[in-house]
């Protein structure tokens, strides 16, 4: 049984006035995220992470499609109280203490008054917020906030955990903490669903992707594979001893060469021409210093699947 199955899912926000006109932000999209996995969705302001991820949870109507949690209809009761989700902006009851807040979802998740209290004081101690349990969440700042809802969603030990831009608002320590709550999440089994604009983040902890852009699940698959799909991107070839612009067959094969005294830096935009050069250059009397090939990072593919190549 999968974790999360969508299927076909399209989703057009009718508009308020009758001059404005409907805006369909998925069109489409197709996703399945087996159980035990750490899923990232990747994509750009305004891609549509956020609306999957409500419609996921049943806090939004889906315009077509079908859409599972852990074999039940999204929405649905039962799927909902194994499930966990952070909000990517959270409405706090910010005179709630730190402590109150994780009591009070507790008890909304029907768990027993000592479980309540272990798994806070646990969830306090993981976030980091122990000394701050007496505090009022309205005296928090941004990234304890972000910190407090994470424990939130975690709370009933959910199967499936849905964060949408857990890191946001985080300092450099925070999202260390944060990403060693998301490893150990699969540790034991549980399936995390997040969403995020922080490449390293997706890199460091998943194991599949998906990048959504113009309403479509653009890319999908292993990091590994989605950077090996992408091949090669450009080689660089340093040479000592020649100067490239004075070889033709150099030049018309090289996308660009830079010559700086009897150094020669040569450019090419992929392996396909790569021994012909070599040999040209070697030829010419030219002593190989080396030899780089520049692969596609993710951020490349993001990059380019979603239209914002720089
Ligand atoms: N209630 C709404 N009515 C009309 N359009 C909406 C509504 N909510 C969201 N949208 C539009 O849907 C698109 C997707 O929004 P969504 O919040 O899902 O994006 P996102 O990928 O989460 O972006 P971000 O990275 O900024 O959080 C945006 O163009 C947004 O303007
Ligand atoms: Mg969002």
């Amino acid at each position: 049984m999968d974790a999360i199955l969508i299927e076909r899912l399209t989703k057009t926000y009718q508009p308020m006035w009758p001059w404005e006109r409907p805006v369909t932000v998925l069109a489409d999209v197709s996703l399945s995220i087996s159980r035990g996995e750490i899923f990232g969705f990747l994509g750009h302001n305004g891609a549509g992470k956020t609306t999957t991820m409500k419609i996921l949870l049943g806090l939004l109507r889906a315009t077509s499609g079908r859409v599972e949690l852990l074999g039940s209809l999204a929405g649905n009761v039962a799927s909902r109280s194994q499930v966990g989700y952070l909000p990517e902006s959270p409405y706090f009851y910010d005179y709630l203490t730190a402590e109150e807040f994780l009591c009070f979802y507790g008890k909304l998740a029907g768990l027993a008054r000592e479980v309540i209290q272990r798994r806070t004081a646990e969830l306090l101690e993981r976030v980091g917020l122990t000394e701050s349990r007496h505090r009022q969440l309205r005296k928090f700042s941004k990234g304890m906030l972000q910190r407090i809802g994470l424990a939130q969603a975690l709370i009933h030990d959910p199967e499936l955990v849905i964060l949408d831009e857990p890191m946001s608002g985080l300092d450099p320590i925070g999202r260390k903490e944060v990403r060693d709550i998301i490893l150990s999440l699969r540790d034991h089994g549980k399936t995390v669903f997040f969403s995020t604009h922080i490449i390293s983040d997706v890199e460091m902890l998943c194991d599949r992707v998906g990048i959504l852009a113009r309403g479509k699940v653009l890319a999908l698959g292993r990091i590994e594979e989605l950077v090996k799909e992408h091949a090669i991107q450009s080689v660089e070839v340093v040479c000592d001893g020649v100067v490239g612009a004075e070889l033709p067959d150099v030049q018309s094969l090289a996308t660009r060469i830079v010559q700086r005294g009897e150094r020669c830096l040569v450019i090419l935009s992929g392996q396909g021409h790569l021994e012909q050069v070599l040999a040209i250059l070697r030829q010419a009397g030219g002593r190989l210093v080396s030899v780089i090939p520049h692969k596609n990072s993710l951020e490349d593919i993001f990059l380019e699947r979603t239209n914002r190549k720089v």
